[in-house]
């Protein structure tokens, strides 16, 4: 298929455009580079021997998205541009709605003008807030978080009333986890700007020598060791769930959670860094971090037995992968 990949050249979208080129998909790249950068595109070449079609454009231009939708007529689209810092989102909510929510608008307007079909869409598992773990497909969505979580849930629930009457219209909503790790290669991976918020990219920097320690946000939660407890995913098997919910995609709305099912403290995670790379990570417990919930993983049954699709890599491959990428390539990518 044909497909636009918006934010392909962030962390997420840049593994699953490798992820389609490997699967003879054709791949059309549409991001601005707000948090990313365009050495990513030739990584993605230098990985799969196939060079995926880019334009720096923003998705929340009519214009721009409209030509590019009828210059290559694509029967698909994966919507990764977003803006994602959960903390920036409470500094500056106008930003966080204007892009996430108009972003999405114009390109499904532009599904709906173009006669194209398959809308896959970046959720998150943000929009179960407090539900009772682990979290399923089928739950109310939880009470909002932060403006970030927002605009997911408003999403949403704009996809699912466009599709109620678009019944052409296949709209998959992926609920995804945390996401970690790196491509193989170490050529792709995450690379925040700043200092990352993130547990993994944190845990990295902290085995470079670039921070100095790290610090456990709250041992006091009602989990096994006290440390808040996460389901985290290998990017890679992330990709290859976006490529299966392409695939399979029928008219309709569907949602599945992209997850391990496991949960994992931060304790835990840290150990299994360690082993993994053979490195000693400093820490302290310091207070919690406001709006963290103490426990957040999937049921992943429904993208098991509707899509056949788990993830395969474990705890290890994510620290060992996360290295070296931070080692080899760090800050020159996204
Ligand atoms: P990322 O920031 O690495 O990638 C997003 C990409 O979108 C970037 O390349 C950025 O330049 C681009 N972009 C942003 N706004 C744009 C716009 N208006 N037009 C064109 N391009 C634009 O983030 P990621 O981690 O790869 O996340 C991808 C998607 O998955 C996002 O929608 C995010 O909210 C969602 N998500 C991420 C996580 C996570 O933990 N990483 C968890 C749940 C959901
Ligand atoms: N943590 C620390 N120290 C740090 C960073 C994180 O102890 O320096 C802890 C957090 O308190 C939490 C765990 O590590 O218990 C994971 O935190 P992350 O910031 O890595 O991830 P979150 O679960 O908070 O959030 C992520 C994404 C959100 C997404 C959510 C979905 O950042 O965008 O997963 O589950 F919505």
């Amino acid at each position: 298929m044909r497909i636009v990949v918006t934010g392909g050249a962030g962390y997420i979208g840049s593994h699953t455009c490798v992820e389609l080129l490997n699967g003879g998909h054709e791949v059309i790249i549409v991001d601005n580079l707000v948090n990313s950068h365009r050495e990513v595109i030739e990584r993605i070449a230098q990985i799969t021997g196939e060079r995926p079609l880019f334009y720096e454009a923003d998705a929340t231009s009519d214009l721009a998205v409209d030509l590019i939708f009828s210059t290559h007529q694509p029967e698909g689209v994966i919507h990764f541009a977003g803006l994602k810092a959960v903390g920036e989102s409470v500094q500056v909510p106008l930003a966080y709605y204007r892009n996430n929510l108009l972003s999405t608008m114009v390109v499904l307007d532009n599904c709906l003008k173009h006669g194209v079909d398959r809308f896959v869409f970046s959720s998150s598992a943000t929009v179960y807030g407090e539900n009772q773990v682990p979290f399923v497909e089928t739950m109310e969505l939880g009470h909002r978080t932060n403006p970030y979580g927002e605009t997911k849930a408003i999403c949403e629930r704009m996809l699912t009333d466009v599709a109620e009457v678009n019944p052409q219209l296949a709209v998959t909503l992926l609920r995804y986890f945390n996401p970690v790790g790196a491509h193989e290669s170490g050529l792709i991976g995450e690379a925040p700007q700043g200092v990352p918020n993130n547990l993994m990219p944190y845990l990295t920097q902290v085995a470079k020598g670039v921070l100095g320690e790290l610090q456990v946000f709250g041992n006091d939660y009602p989990t096994p060791d006290g440390t808040g407890v996460r389901d985290y995913i290998h990017v890679v098997d992330l990709a290859e769930g976006h490529v299966l919910a392409l695939e399979r995609a029928e008219p309709g709305v569907s949602i599945y959670n992209l997850g391990t099912g496991k949960g994992t403290s931060v304790l835990e995670l840290v150990e299994a860094f360690e082993k993994a790379n053979n490195l000693k990570i400093p820490y302290t417990i310091t207070a919690r971090r406001a709006g963290d919930i103490a426990e957040c993983y999937a049921d992943v049954r429904k993208a098991r037995e509707q899509l056949g699709w788990t993830a395969k890599r474990d705890l290890t491959e994510m620290a060992r992968d996360a290295w070296r990428f931070e080692q080899q390539t760090g800050k020159n990518n996204s």
